[in-house]
């Protein structure tokens, strides 16, 4: 069946409630409420062809085994289940599965640290640092690096892996400072503080590799490729555009309308590379820990980016830990720029990724709202605030659902207990994202589709769910109407193939 772009017409028939007071309730009449109440669940009313519902029989009990397994593999902290997920039927199926869009995908950490390590800090001219805070820093430099602030002695890589013993045994240890993966999670993260303090390190640590000119254009390049062999075909890039500028090698200092043309020019590179690939575009976003005044000039910035790059930069977005940094409404003042201004800027806000109720940062869900959010990132608390859950469905602002990323970062551990199944039960405008996936060691988006299909949705979610969930992400991105449909037509066309060769 061919879904439209535009939002679904829900509609709701209101039966006549006819109280039986005593016997057996009438079966009929059961089957017919559970059948109603399951159609409000996200996909819940996708009528499925003959070879969809074939396939979805298949996927059923598929699910029916992994709910009975010894392990529940959702219930599991992500970094334990991994290597158990990969071995899922489910899971090589989503893998296979068309997927739409990635439109919470942060730039610093789109591409896996295996590369990082094993194909960028082996180029020449790589330097490293090992800080007093067990961290390190990279930086390119055609000489040997001046001593910075929180860099005082720079190694040349090549020379430091001469002189090295185990050269595998090094490698890991960097990739250890790029990401949270670890064996041992519930040990070495006890509490949201360690693991958020972990993550902003493995960003900054991060920066000198990637905001390398040369290289920032093959981690484009290799980030779309990871999502391409994923079967995603559009990205909504989260991007500061580096908190430090892209550099040459002499030093030479790139502004952001350089990395935005950059950016474009990679896009269009792989999608002459991959014609089934429909593009990407880039939130631009600034760090919530900085004060109103620059929040106001990245704003102002945001606003000429986007009328100079009107297919590229698709709006404006704060980030960074919410419960730590400000709220959206400290911000109010550089937030209505836009409005005051009388131009557009869309907003695509982080909101309610927390778990602290009735805080002012709990605030930032009706906050986003009242700013005309288009989207939500992540609306962790949003099923506690029935009025902004009311006004987000209403105005379709659908959240972004990022599950694996809330559950390394300690909202939640068994992802049965996500409040997004409440979302989910109710048809609520999802999106399923990855939020940073080298950070938490997947790639692409079927990791994030397993936990929320799997985890959130159980038994009652089916291949309907996934074609919705799907489908969502090119009917909530910020493209423009004529783009969504041809977006959609192209996703139809893989969805066919991929209903077609898995029977
Ligand atoms: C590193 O990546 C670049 C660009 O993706 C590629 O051309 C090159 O062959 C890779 N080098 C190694 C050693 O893997
Ligand atoms: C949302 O829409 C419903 C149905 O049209 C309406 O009853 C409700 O008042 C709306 N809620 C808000 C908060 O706008
Ligand atoms: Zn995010």
């Amino acid at each position: 069946m061919v879904m439209s772009i535009s939002q679904p017409v829900v509609t709701f028939v209101l039966l006549p409630w006819l109280w039986v007071t005593n016997g057996m309730p009438d079966p009929t009449w059961r089957d017919m409420l559970i059948r109603q109440e399951a159609s409000r669940h996200t996909g819940g009313q996708v009528t499925l062809t003959t070879a969809e519902q074939k396939l979805d029989t298949y996927l059923h009990r598929l699910m029916e085994q992994e709910m009975s397994a010894a392990q529940f593999l959702p219930a599991i902290h992500f970094f334990k289940a991994k290597p158990l997920i990969q071995k899922s039927s489910i899971f090589k199926l989503l893998q296979k599965m068309p997927k739409g869009a990635a439109l919470h995908i942060h730039s610093s950490s789109l591409v896996s640290v295996d590369w990082l390590v094993k194909n960028v800090t082996y180029r020449p001219h790589c330097y490293i640092c090992f800080t007093w805070d067990n961290s390190v820093r990279f930086l390119f430099s055609d000489r040997q690096p001046f001593p910075r602030w929180d860099c005082f002695y720079w190694q040349l890589l090549e020379t430091l892996r001469a002189r090295i013993q185990d050269p595998i045994e090094f490698d890991n240890s960097l990739m250890q400072h790029l990401t949270l993966f670890t064996e041992d999670p519930d040990g070495e993260y006890p509490s949201q503080d360690v693991v958020w303090e972990k993550f902003e390190k493995a960003f900054i640590a991060a920066a000198g590799l990637i905001t390398h000119a040369p290289v920032l254009r093959d981690y484009f390049y290799k980030g779309l490729e990871e999502l391409h062999q994923d079967n995603v075909m559009y990205l909504e890039l989260r991007s500061g555009l580096s908190r430090v500028c892209t550099y040459e090698l002499d030093g030479t200092i790139h502004d952001k309308v350089w990395s935005l043309k950059t950016f474009q020019e990679v896009v269009n590179k792989f999608t002459a590379d991959h014609p089934d690939f429909f593009g990407a575009r880039i939130i631009l976003s600034v760090h919530r820990a900085l004060s109103v005044s620059v929040v106001k000039a990245a704003v102002k910035e945001a606003i000429e980016l986007h009328k100079d790059f009107p297919d590229v930069v698709a709006g404006f977005d704060v980030v960074g830990r919410e419960d730590t940094g400000r709220s959206l409404w400290y911000f109010r003042e550089a937030l209505s720029l836009p409005a005051d201004l009388g131009v557009a800027l869309p907003y695509f806000f982080h909101a309610g990724e927390t778990d602290k109720e009735g805080t002012d940062v709990d605030q930032n869900i009706l906050d986003a709202l009242l700013f005309n959010t288009r989207r939500i990132g992540h609306g962790y608390a949003l099923a506690h605030h029935p009025l902004a859950k009311d006004i987000s469905r209403n105005r379709s602002v659908a959240v972004e659902l990022c599950p694996i990323s809330n559950q390394v970062l300690k909202l939640v551990s068994d992802l049965r207990n996500h409040p997004a199944a409440v979302l989910m039960s109710e048809g609520h405008p999802l999106v399923i994202s990855s939020d940073d996936p080298s950070l938490f060691g997947t790639t692409g988006l079927s990791y994030d589709f397993y936990q929320a299909f799997v985890g959130i949705g159980g038994l009652k979610s089916n291949l309907g769910t996934l074609k919705e969930l799907a489908v969502n992400s090119i009917r909530y991105s910020s493209l423009a109407s004529s783009l969504k449909n041809t977006a959609q037509v192209m996703f139809e066309k893989k969805w066919d193939i991929f209903i077609a060769t898995c029977l």
